[in-house]
This record gives C-alpha cells, sequence and structure tokens, in this order.
C-alpha cells in the first residue's frame, strides 16, 4: 500500500466534523463557543474536556488529550493512522488514494476526485450566473413572485437551470470534467438505452444544499410553473446523504453568531421564505422524514429544537414519528418543542400572511414535548374512564422508556401519576420492569410435567431466558400477559397446587386482578413494585407466550382442568371436601361424583 497523499488527509479533515466524531462517543453539551462533556481518556466527574467546532480540534483541561478527529479516532477507537483515514473517508463515502511514485491508476484516482469536489461549486456557480442572463427572466420573475429579494436569493445560493438539454454539461465538460464524474455527483442523467447523457436539472429553480462548511454537496430545482415533479433533488453521491443533511443549516450558522433554536420545517421554500422575514433559523429536512443523525446533529449546535408540522392528519402523524425519534436524544438541558399550523398553510404562507411577529409567537408558544406527549396519549381518550385512564398511562410509560435518566423523566412521571391518580413510584417500577432481565437468573422452577403442557417451548428468543415454566408459572403468565382472563377461573380457590414456587403470587394476582384494580399487566405490575414478585411477573410479561389470542381462555381453562385433576388423586381429603362442599352449596353432583364421594368417604374412614 502507498502513502496516503496529504492533500486527501487534510480535505478529509476539512470535510468532517470533529464534533460530530466526538459526539458520537461522548456525550457533548453546548456550552458557549464549544462543547464539553466527560473526557473518555480519563475518569472525571465534572466535564473537562472541550471540542472546538471552530478550530476542529478536542482538548482536555485535566489530562491534557489533544488533537484532531483523526486522533480522536487513533486513541478513542485505538486504531493506526491510517485506519482512522479509512474510518473517517468511509463515513463520508469517501475513497481512500494511494501514493505511488510510480502508479499512474493512483494519481488518477486522485485527480478524478480531486474533480468531484471541484465539480459541484462549479456547477452552483454555473447556475448562478445563469440567473442573472436573459433566459431566466421567467424564473427571476419566478422568484419575484415568491416574495424573495436579491439578497436573500444570494444568501442561498439560489441560481438557475437553463431550459436545455445540456447546458450545464457543455460548461463543464469544457473544463476536462469527465461525464462519469458528472454523472456519478448526479448533474448528468445518464440513459442506459442510449448511452445518452444529459442535464439533470432543465429549467429549474436551483437551491444549493450545501454542508456546514458552506460547500455544495447538492441541488434542489423547483419547476416555475405546475409540472411534475415540482421539486427534483440530486441523487445520493460520494457527498450526499439526504438522511443526513439539513437544508439551511449553514445559511442558518452563518446569519446567527449564537443560535439557541432551530426549526425544522419541510421545505425548501419554507426556510428561504422565513429567512425573507427576518427568521434566520431555519432548516428542512431533504423530503425524509426527520432522522435520528439530523436530530443529533442540530442538538450539537443548540439546545432547543422546534419540529413545525401541518395541522392536518399527515402532520400529526409526521409529528408522531418526530417523537418517538426525539426521545432517546432528550437528555437534560435539551428541548423539543412541536408547532402545529393551521390547516392548508405551511411557513411559507404563514409568513406572508401574519408576519414574522405572529410567526414568531407561534414558535414560542409550541407545545413543549411534554405536552405534546399527554396531548398524542389521551387522543381519543376519555380520562373519566379507568380502562382509557390505564391506556393512557401505558401509552406514555412505553415513550418515557425511551427517555435517558434525567429531570424530564422525573418531571414526566410525576405528571403522569398526577394524572392517573396512581403514585409515581410505582411507575418507576414499571419501566424498571421493562428493562432487560438483570444478570442474575431467577430461581429455577421445577420442569414442567412430560405430555399436553410439558412440551419444551418453542426456539428460545435472546430475550426468554430462565427455566422453563412450571404449568402454574404458565397460567400466572397468561393472567399477567391478559388479566381479563380471570373471569374465566373458577371462583373459589385452592385448585393449583400449593407448592409451586409461585403459589402464593398467583393467589395474590387472581385477588387483585378479581378486585377490578388492575386490568393492565403493567399496571399490575407497578402494584409488586420492589418486591421479589415484582421481578418474578417482569420476567413473566417480558417472556414471550406463544399462545394465539383467541385460545388462551380455552388454555387456561385447560390448566384448571388439570390441576384440579391433579389435586384429586394427590389428595383425597380435599377432593372429598371439594365434592362435599359442592353438596351442601346444592349444586347437583352427577353419578360419577356421587359415586366417588362415597369411595372417599370409605378411603378416608380406612386411615
Ligand atoms: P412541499 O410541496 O410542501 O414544498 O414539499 P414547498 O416548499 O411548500 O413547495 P412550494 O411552496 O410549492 O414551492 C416539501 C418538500 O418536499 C420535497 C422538497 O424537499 C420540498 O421542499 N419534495 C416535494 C420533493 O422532493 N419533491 C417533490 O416533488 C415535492
Ligand atoms: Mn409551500
Amino acid at each position: 500500500m502507498g502513502q496516503i497523499p496529504q492533500r486527501f488527509i487534510d480535505d478529509l479533515l476539512a470535510r468532517v466534523d470533529v464534533v460530530e466524531v466526538v459526539g458520537e462517543r461522548v456525550q457533548l453539551k453546548k456550552a458557549g463557543r464549544n462543547f464539553s462533556g466527560l473526557c473518555p481518556f480519563h475518569q472525571e466527574k465534572t466535564p473537562s474536556f472541550t471540542v472546538s467546532q471552530d478550530k476542529q480540534f478536542y482538548h482536555c483541561f485535566g489530562c491534557g488529550a489533544h488533537g484532531n478527529a483523526l486522533r480522536f479516532l487513533m486513541e478513542y477507537d485505538k486504531l493506526r493512522f491510517p485506519e482512522a483515514v479509512e474510518q473517517l473517508a468511509g463515513r463520508l463515502g469517501m475513497e481512500v488514494p494511494r501514493e505511488g511514485a510510480d502508479d499512474p491508476r493512483a494519481q488518477a484516482r486522485e485527480r478524478k476526485r480531486q474533480e468531484g469536489v471541484n465539480l459541484l461549486e462549479l456547477a452552483a456557480s454555473f447556475f448562478r450566473e445563469r440567473l442573472k442572463m436573459p433566459e431566466a427572466q421567467a424564473a427571476r420573475g419566478y422568484l419575484e413572485r415568491r416574495g424573495l429579494s436579491p439578497e436573500v436569493q444570494g444568501d442561498f445560493g439560489i441560481g438557475y437551470a437553463p431550459d436545455a438539454w445540456e447546458g450545464l454539461k457543455r460548461h463543464l465538460s469544457e473544463r476536462g470534467v469527465p461525464e462519469s464524474v458528472q454523472v456519478e455527483y448526479g448533474l448528468l442523467v445518464h440513459r442506459e438505452e442510449s448511452g445518452r447523457t444529459y442535464d439533470r436539472f432543465r429549467d429549474r429553480v436551483i437551491f444549493p444544499i450545501r454542508d456546514f462548511k458552506g460547500r455544495t454537496i447538492a441541488f434542489g430545482g423547483r419547476v416555475l410553473g405546475d409540472a411534475k415533479p415540482k421539486y427534483l433533488n440530486s441523487p445520493e453521491s460520494p457527498v450526499f446523504h439526504k438522511g443526513r443533511e439539513l437544508y439551511g443549516l449553514y445559511e442558518a450558522r452563518q446569519a446567527n453568531r449564537q443560535l439557541e433554536r432551530l426549526v425544522i420545517v419541510e421545505g425548501y421554500m419554507d426556510v428561504v421564505a422565513l429567512a425573507q422575514f427576518g427568521i434566520r433559523n431555519a432548516v428542512a429536512t431533504l423530503g425524509t422524514s426527520t432522522s435520528e443523525e439530523h436530530l443529533q446533529r442540530l442538538f450539537r449546535l443548540v439546545g432547543e429544537v422546534v419540529f413545525c408540522f401541518d395541522g392536518d392528519r399527515a402532520g400529526r402523524q409526521a409529528a408522531s414519528r418526530a417523537l418517538e425519534t426525539v426521545l432517546p436524544l432528550m437528555i437534560d438541558g435539551r428541548q423539543a418543542r412541536f408547532l402545529f399550523l393551521p390547516e392548508g398553510e405551511d411557513p411559507d404562507t404563514l409568513v406572508r400572511r401574519e408576519g414574522p411577529e405572529a410567526f414568531e409567537d407561534r414558535i414560542t408558544c409550541a407545545s413543549p414535548l411534554s405536552e405534546f406527549l399527554f396531548e398524542e396519549a389521551g387522543r381519543g381518550r376519555d380520562l373519566a374512564r379507568v380502562e382509557d385512564r390505564e391506556r393512557f398511562a401505558t401509552t406514555v410509560l412505553k415513550a418515557l422508556e425511551k427517555l435517558p435518566e434525567g429531570v424530564l423523566k422525573s418531571l414526566l412521571l410525576g405528571e403522569l401519576a398526577k394524572r392517573t391518580g396512581v403514585e409515581a413510584g410505582r411507575f418507576q417500577a414499571l419501566m424498571k420492569a421493562a428493562e432487560p432481565a438483570p444478570a442474575e437468573a431467577p430461581p429455577p422452577l421445577p420442569e414442567a410435567p412430560p405430555g399436553e403442557w410439558g412440551e419444551p417451548e418453542p426456539a428460545a428468543t435472546p430475550r426468554r431466558k430462565g427455566a422453563p415454566l412450571s404449568l402454574l408459572g404458565r397460567a400466572l403468565q397468561l393472567l399477567v400477559h391478559e388479566p381479563p382472563l380471570v373471569a374465566r377461573l373458577p371462583e373459589e380457590g385452592g385448585w393449583w397446587p400449593a407448592d409451586d414456587p409461585d403459589a402464593a403470587l398467583l393467589g395474590e394476582v387472581i385477588r387483585l386482578l378479581r378486585a377490578g384494580g388492575y386490568r393492565s399487566g403493567q399496571v399490575l405490575l407497578a402494584h409488586f413494585h420492589g418486591r421479589p414478585e415484582g421481578q418474578r411477573l417482569a420476567e413473566l410479561v417480558r417472556r414471550e407466550l406463544p399462545i394465539p389470542r383467541e385460545v388462551r381462555g380455552e388454555e387456561l381453562e385447560g390448566l384448571v382442568a388439570h390441576f384440579r385433576r391433579q389435586h384429586q388423586q394427590r389428595s383425597p381429603q380435599s377432593e372429598f371436601e371439594a365434592l362435599l362442599s359442592k353438596e351442601r352449596n346444592g349444586e347437583r353432583l352427577s353419578r360419577e361424583e356421587k359415586q366417588r364421594l362415597n369411595e372417599l368417604v370409605l378411603t378416608l374412614s380406612r386411615r
């Protein structure tokens, strides 16, 4: 392997963000112009590790560790230099060139890559220049009608792709850019059948998409009229990955010395229109929903993210998805809020109609995550009803499980307690129960007998640890998975084997379920919080229940019948008593039962 050319390393370091690289391995918080966190290279309780985005290096005031993104990877991931370079290059989709004085292929590759880097800048300036020409009159008119001043157009580098099949192609080819490279970066479309190539963007207003350092990495183009598709975006390329880029992020950082909040909107035009009205902190995903990677990026820059959605059903759905995505990222100090616009409006139309102050007010008043979470969980539910309240609690808890530990989580638990009238401690228990099984295994249970119920459980899934369930364990498991089944159990107790380790717990569970206070397994679990029984139940809940819902009732009844038979065989005394009490209660005994009763009288009197 030859040497990695220094030029490549420089370029790599220019493209990568040390804050991102470090942030993937160390939890960082914005602190003034820098980011800080606990130093990964020595033990500490208070953060003395800082990362500078401007200078692109990290430094620990505690242990003196410092360096750039490459150094960090070498130290943290224990990589050798070329491996660290490979890793960084890999995340950018770049191939690491190797220099060999006598390797013309390596040189060619390096040349080609450099072309790729420059190519997008060349294209961007081509589009900008074209917007000034007579052929772009309609495009300029269009931008003007949409209220965009030349200044804002300039800030966003907006351009125009001429109405020609080979405008950009000719421009780039004259400058020595091979067609294959133009295709690779999405500027030309390659037709397989004819082998022809032509401009991807034609007669469209062009929005350059820039990375955090302002380098153009892709384009979006909008038609001037109503033709379809309305927007055309560059395809994925060695430098463009839709799922991580945000339109307007670079521009927002340019316009604000100190960003505190970013607003996520849907479209290019929304970002630009808001900027036109002085709201210069909007970003847009590129036709995808907001990903965790997007949010990670934003939270490294600001403490607060506001999601902006249409007021319609689709908007609600998008908001639910966004909520799911953002929950795990909500460490203390971060805020997420949800803004719903009136139906039929987007930020572009609304800011035009209402003006920037009204729009800012909407942002300021957007629902905090907590409010949106409770609202979503309560949607379509009547919280005066126990069942609804329970489902509400279950939904909220499921969301809270995703939250990192911290103040927000405790606050939300407290709020949930207030809204449902159940103690917060109980809910805390539920969430503990939902955590993966503890390292120490539960006490082994007796092996189930062979036969109808004793067949081995289906192939174990990774979370199904622990001993096979006893039959009584199965009954208990059925009940915690489906509490309403308690109605299928016989009124009187004593039908289950008292010597099973779960016997007492089963009795208590049946009693609680009968009392009616606990209609979901989760809430039932909360009752046993902090007791070994709670752990046992949690384990049963986690275990898969490989029985279809429709036959669970029958399964439980079958178990009861089985226990009764077993019981009778084991204890003539109790069988006798059971039959006797049945008779005393005025129930008619069958012929067999009467006969059995007589037998039992004889057996017992002979003892
Ligand atoms: P919208 O249709 O809401 O965009 O699509 P917009 O910004 O309001 O468009 P205008 O106001 O009519 O100009 C939102 C986003 O979805 C992506 C684009 O990223 C767009 O900004 N999109 C939409 C596409 O990629 N292709 C399309 O054909 C339409
Ligand atoms: Mn719009």
